[in-house]
């Protein structure tokens, strides 16, 4: 198995005369089931998270209010995303080193996680991170 790269993709943006409504299921604009939702919000100035990747865990990120940016590190590429708009959605794949910064005070991240909540799972360790994905090589 190669290292997969995350994407990001713009769901479709229901909209009328009352406002906005944007749409996830299982599997379909998200390619996996979702087992867990969590969401990061009142998050103080300067602020970073994350710091870390993931055995098995594929997530899907969205900034539901304000916004905030994502730095990822497959081991190959190394880029920083934005999240700003409640219709993008970052699809992260377990093999992403992944830092959240630059929150605005009103910013509200929502994920949608592929598996229930398991320490074992995180990848804390830069070196081990390293070491687990490497060697691996890059699919595109
Ligand atoms: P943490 O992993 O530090 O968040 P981040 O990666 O954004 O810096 O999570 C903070 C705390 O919440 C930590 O004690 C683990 C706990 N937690 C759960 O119990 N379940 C979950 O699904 C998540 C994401 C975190």
């Amino acid at each position: 198995m190669g290292i997969i790269t995350s994407s990001i993709l713009e769901l479709g943006v229901l909209g009328d005369e009352r406002g906005f409504l944007s749409v996830i299921e299982s599997n379909n604009q998200i390619p996996f089931d979702i087992k867990r939702v969590f969401y990061i919000y009142g998050t103080k100035e300067g602020v970073s998270r994350g710091f870390h990747a993931h055995h098995k865990t594929r997530q899907a990120l969205i900034c539901v209010a304000g916004s905030c940016k994502v730095y990822l590190d497959n081991t190959v590429r190394k880029e920083d995303v934005i999240l700003d708009s409640p219709n993008k959605v970052l699809i992260l794949e377990p093999n992403d080193w992944h830092e959240m910064y630059d929150f605005t005070p009103d910013c509200v991240l929502l994920v949608l996680a592929s598996e229930l909540y398991d320490s074992n799972d995180y990848i804390r360790d830069y070196q081990e991170f390293l070491e687990v994905y490497d060697n691996l090589e890059q699919e595109v």
